[in-house]
């Protein structure tokens, strides 16, 4: 009788976790099919049009909406000049403020964040942008223009900066690759589950 009621309690318990398993699994089923249907965001700054050519990339592969993040005082379009007053912001920590908002911004579940490395950093504006939206439970994607440095830890700084928000794994594209880099885009969009 006792070894009955024993055989009956282990294959209560190994039913109890083999359905935990199929419900985990059949849980992350769901959401992989949800991914389809989340909203994304591709959000940007560009200054010279880099940047601009991926996110347009991005948002047209997936069927996200674009969104430009813009400081309301221009930078300069001289070259020089703008290196001069960007590294100005960085030093002072500067804030910019942006021409527009996000309208709805609650709405996306999926926001990528497009930027060049501005003196090993992300723009001035960039920072505004994150510091103006409730990130918590998004998933954030950060994708990189530079001329050699690479992403500069700016990834990691979005990551701390957005603790409440999944950031998923960056892409960062060398400025003279830019026109040779949609293939590249496309391979990282799939590495990091949003394109299938
Ligand atoms: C103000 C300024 C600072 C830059 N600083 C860096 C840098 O520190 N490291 C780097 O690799 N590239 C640097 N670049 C090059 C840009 O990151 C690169 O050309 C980028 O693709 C430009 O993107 P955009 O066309 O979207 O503005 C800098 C460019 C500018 C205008």
């Amino acid at each position: 009788m006792l070894r009955k009621s024993l055989v009956i309690l282990i294959a209560c318990l190994l039913g109890l976790m083999s359905f935990n398993c199929t419900s985990n699994n059949s849980k992350d089923k769901a959401e992989s099919k949800n991914n389809n249907e989340k909203k994304v965001l591709v959000s940007y700054f560009s200054w010279s049009g880099n940047t601009e050519k991926v996110a347009k990339h991005i948002a047209e592969t997936i069927k996200g909406d674009i969104f430009k993040i813009e400081a309301v005082k221009k930078y300069p379009t001289d070259y020089k000049e703008c290196t001069r007053v960007a590294r100005e912001e960085r030093r002072n920590k500067v804030r910019p403020d942006l021409t527009k908002k996000v309208s709805k911004f609650e709405q996306y579940d999926i926001i990528f964040i497009g930027y060049p490395i501005w003196w090993s950093d992300m723009p001035m504006p960039v920072y505004t942008f994150l510091e103006s939206y409730n990130f918590k439970g998004k998933t954030v994607i950060p994708f990189i223009t530079h001329g050699g440095s690479d992403e500069s830890g700016t990834s990691d700084i979005i990551r701390d900066k957005l603790s409440g928000a999944t950031v998923l794994k960056y892409l960062s594209i060398y400025d003279d690759y830019i026109d040779n880099a949609n293939s590249d885009i496309d391979t990282w969009l799939k590495e990091i589950g949003i394109k299938k």
